[in-house]
């Protein structure tokens, strides 16, 4: 009876505190997709070491100051960290050799030509080679152009040939699909977990990784893995794309791009998600990876005829709003000594990253048409003000409120959820010329229309 009892104690634990897998993981460059699938792993129930080589970083890390704005990731940093489940560091020796599986989490920034920069992928796989001492799976994580885990798996042999020593490894790949903003979310329920290798025992370790987060695993060969993270932001860049100009087409027949995009996501060839019309993406990754793509595609003589034209539409549209905002005051006296008042800086909602955001060209614009600018944001400012402190006729709000005053338009760029709650009617009374120009189909031209603005907005006709 006693037996039994143990047993069913045992049963009962073992399915309410849940048994994970427990990998000792290190992760190597600990940026967005670094800190997050690292925390993430650590959450179920791994020993994590977080490595990069920004010694700042780590010591924040190690005071439990997060570099990047997630929602929900310093909670998650600070318990993991408490439960000892993850390390940061700048050690690659001690940290090597006290882990199994190795996740390449480097950055894979564009060349000016747009090709990949792989120098530091190829500096993360010089110094495995130079540490490494037994068998480790070495994964790489980062968005790489097709064939780069060989060319690691070449690096780091080469590194081990240098030492005379005879070190065994197996390579993988595994990109990361999560969106900055809901990042956690993203890597803890993920839509599907691609892992690239034909070595059954890697295969087995990484399903036994990955399969407390989905069901949905799906294994293939590495060249396949590494090309479908391209395929799989492309085709949402194509999206965007497609969406802006069939956007702008709207605007000068003057139909309204939002009622179209309700006409076409109940086809379920096409999908309801991802059909909002804009001022382009942005990003470290989008812009990025399909200029990437481009190269991979003429590396092998294919002509990139569509991803060429993806990159191009969106490059005119993130000027877009700008030169509505110029042809409006064109016959007004010009941009030149007029206010304006940017709410949103970050390239989208939820993160303080400022790579390549739109908000960036919008500014650069104005300025150069002499215009004076207002810049607020909820979480950016700080990262904007890096970018933008050496430029002159700016001025730094930390309420959008007040960054209306005295404006002579809102010019809405990135969606935040606050600016639904501003009253509008209140503010349109502080401003000089009550206009708004919204560059994300945000608000309600007709509720505004009717607290007495002006309303121009990509893919909305301007009398409506
Ligand atoms: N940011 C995203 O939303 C996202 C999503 C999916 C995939 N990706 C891909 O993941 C990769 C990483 O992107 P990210 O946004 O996290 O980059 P990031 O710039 O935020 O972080 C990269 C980190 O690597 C560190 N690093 C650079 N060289 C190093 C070295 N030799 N040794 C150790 N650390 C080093 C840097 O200091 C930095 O902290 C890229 O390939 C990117 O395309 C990014």
């Amino acid at each position: 009876m006693k037996t039994l009892i143990k047993i069913f104690i045992f049963i009962f634990l073992a399915t309410s505190i849940h048994i994970y897998p427990c990998e000792k993981i290190l992760v190597i460059g600990t940026g967005y997709v670094g800190l997050v699938s690292g925390t993430c792993f650590a959450e179920k129930g791994n020993i994590v070491t977080c490595l990069d080589i920004d010694e700042e970083k780590i010591n924040n890390l190690n005071s439990l100051i997060i570099p990047i704005y997630e929602p929900g990731l310093k909670e998650l940093v600070e318990k993991n960290v408490k439960e000892n489940k993850l390390i940061f560091t700048t050690d690659y020796k001690k940290a090597i050799k006290e882990s199994n599986i190795l996740f390449i989490c480097a950055p894979t920034p564009s060349n000016e030509d747009g090709s990949c920069n792989l120098s530091y992928v190829k500096a993360i796989a010089k110094e495995i080679g130079k540490n490494i001492e037994e068998y480790k799976i070495i994964v790489t994580k980062s968005t790489v152009p097709v064939g780069t885990t060989f060319l690691i798996q070449k690096i780091i042999k080469k590194e081990i040939s240098k030492r005379e020593k005879d070190i065994t490894f197996d390579v993988a790949s595994n990109s990361e699909f999560l969106k900055e903003g809901e990042a956690i979310h993203d890597c803890l329920k993920p839509d599907r977990i691609v892992i690239g290798t034909e070595n059954e025992n890697v295969k087995n370790t990484l399903i036994n990784i990955h399969k407390d987060f989905t069901n949905n695993l799906i294994t293939m060969d590495i060249l396949s893995a590494e090309i479908t993270k391209y395929a799989a932001n492309a085709m949402l860049a194509l999206k965007i794309s497609f969406m802006n100009q069939i956007a702008n087409i709207c605007k000068n027949v003057g139909a309204n791009v939002e009622n179209v995009k309700k006409g076409i996501g109940p086809d379920k060839r096409i999908g309801k998600h991802f059909l909002n019309a804009g001022i382009g993406y942005g990003g470290s990754c989008f812009p990025k990876d399909v200029q990437s793509l481009s190269f991979i595609a003429k590396d092998v003589n294919i002509e990139p005829t569509l991803l060429n034209a993806i990159h191009r539409v969106n490059e005119e549209q993130k000027e877009l709003l700008a030169r509505y905002i110029d042809n409006y005051f064109e016959n007004r006296g010009g941009l030149k000594g007029r206010t304006f008042t940017i709410w949103g800086l970050s390239f989208k909602p939820n993160t303080d990253d400022m790579r390549n955001a739109p908000s960036l060209v919008i500014i650069d614009y104005l300025l150069k048409k002499g215009a004076i600018l207002n810049l607020y944001d909820p979480i950016a400012m700080d990262n904007a003000k890096k970018i933008l402190s050496n430029r002159e006729n700016i001025n730094w709000y930390s309420d959008p409120k007040d960054a209306a005053i005295g404006s002579d338009g809102i010019v809405l760029v990135t969606e935040w959820k606050e600016f639904n709650s501003i009253p509008l009617n209140e503010i349109k009374n502080t401003m000089n010329d009550p206009n708004i120009f919204d560059g994300r189909a945000f608000f309600n031209p007709k509720e505004l229309k009717k607290m007495g603005f002006r309303y121009i907005g990509i893919g909305m006709p301007d009398e409506l």
